[in-house]
């Protein structure tokens, strides 16, 4: 079974391959990081524009790289929500295009639990035999911790209350002059600096439930530069991403793992574009250890948007028999729980 998945609900024209659900064929991402850089954040319509001139010769590569042909595939996957609504169109229409011009089944799938289930493709099929997976999907637009139960329902714990993390991450390197997108240009920076020079608040960390709140901790960052500033105290830039860095996440790790715990899960989940994050990675990894619970994290490449991930979870959508019709529509505020 052989399905191909098109992403194109933000900046990355991506398309990918899966084989039987679990096998990567190929992964084509076309990223018009370059094209956005100098505006210091995604324009949506430099967006749709830019999917439209990349997404055929992607699908072209997709299918070289795989060694397929139209002719071999069983489905055709698409992002149809949640995103930018022009882009979103965009992959829509090539991918209805294709289903129509190859008679195959179209698959609309919510690009929210695709980030989830791309794990399937490195780790195999999550192991729920033992209890429920608590998942942390942290990406641009949403930060929230969830419940998988072994019935494959998903239920939200809790989510951010204003920014998510990703928007923090692009918000506070735009701040440092660190440039677009944030989220790795602070992984790098961090690197070499000090996490305890600066001592940033971890928002909520000891209120009790599983929201978060990022806003809080953004503007204490702004504050602590503008002292600074106006002491006449130069900044030390690495130490200013790593401290904010390591309260943010901090909060994520504090949070998904007492989730964890309270809900007796064997296995974490992290997903998304920010757990490509090395700290974020470094520290999921020592807290699992701690209490004794399995980690599972895709490999930084399929954690932020691809085309692998489409593919995969419509692999699953059609193993399930969900497939949509040619009137299938975008839907760019598409909750978490729904297709
Ligand atoms: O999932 P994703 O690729 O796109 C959305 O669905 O939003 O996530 C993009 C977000 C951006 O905010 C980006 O700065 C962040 O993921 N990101 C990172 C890292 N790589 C990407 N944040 C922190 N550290 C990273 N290494
Ligand atoms: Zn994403």
């Amino acid at each position: 079974m052989l399905v191909l998945g098109i992403e194109t609900s933000c900046d990355e024209t991506a398309v990918g391959i899966v084989e039987d659900r679990l096998h990567l064929r190929s992964d084509v991402v076309a990223s018009q990081v370059a094209l956005h850089a100098r505006f210091g954040g995604v324009v949506p319509e430099v967006a749709a524009r830019a999917h439209l001139d990349a997404i055929l010769p992607t699908i072209d590569r997709a299918l070289a790289d795989a060694g397929a042909q139209l002719t071999d595939l069983d489905a055709i996957a698409v992002t149809r929500g949640p995103g930018l609504a022009g882009a979103l169109l965009v992959g829509v229409a090539a991918a209805k295009g294709l289903a129509l011009a190859t008679d195959l089944p179209l698959i609309g799938v919510n690009h929210l639990r695709a980030h989830l289930e791309v794990a399937q493709l490195e780790h195999g099929d999550l192991d729920v035999s033992d209890g429920p997976v608590v998942a942390l999907v942290v990406s641009g637009g949403h930060t929230s911790i969830i419940a998988l139960a072994p019935d494959g329902t998903m239920r939200e714990l809790g989510a951010t209350l204003d920014d998510a993390a990703g928007e923090a991450f692009d918000k506070i390197a735009r701040y440092l002059g660190l440039g677009f997108p944030g989220g790795p240009a602070i992984d790098r920076a961090a690197r070499s600096g000090r996490a305890d020079a600066h001592d940033f608040p971890r928002p909520m960390l000891d209120e009790p439930g599983y929201d978060l709140s990022l806003s809080g901790l953004k503007s204490a960052v702004v504050r602590e530069l503008d002292r600074l500033d106006a002491a006449g105290t130069p900044v030390h830039l690495p130490d200013v991403a790593a401290s904010f860095q390591e309260a943010i996440v901090d909060v994520q790790v504090t949070k998904t793992m007492r989730a964890a715990a309270d809900l007796g899960a064997p296995t974490v989940l992290l997903a998304g574009g920010v757990a490509a994050n090395s700290r974020l990675r470094e520290r999921f990894d020592a807290a699992c250890r701690a209490a004794g619970v399995r980690f599972v994290v895709p490999s930084p490449r399929l954690c932020t948007d691809n085309g692998a991930m489409v593919a995969a979870s419509g692999s699953n959508m059609l193993a399930a028999g969900r497939v949509h019709d040619l009137a299938m529509e975008v839907d760019p505020g598409l909750p978490l729980g729904s297709a």
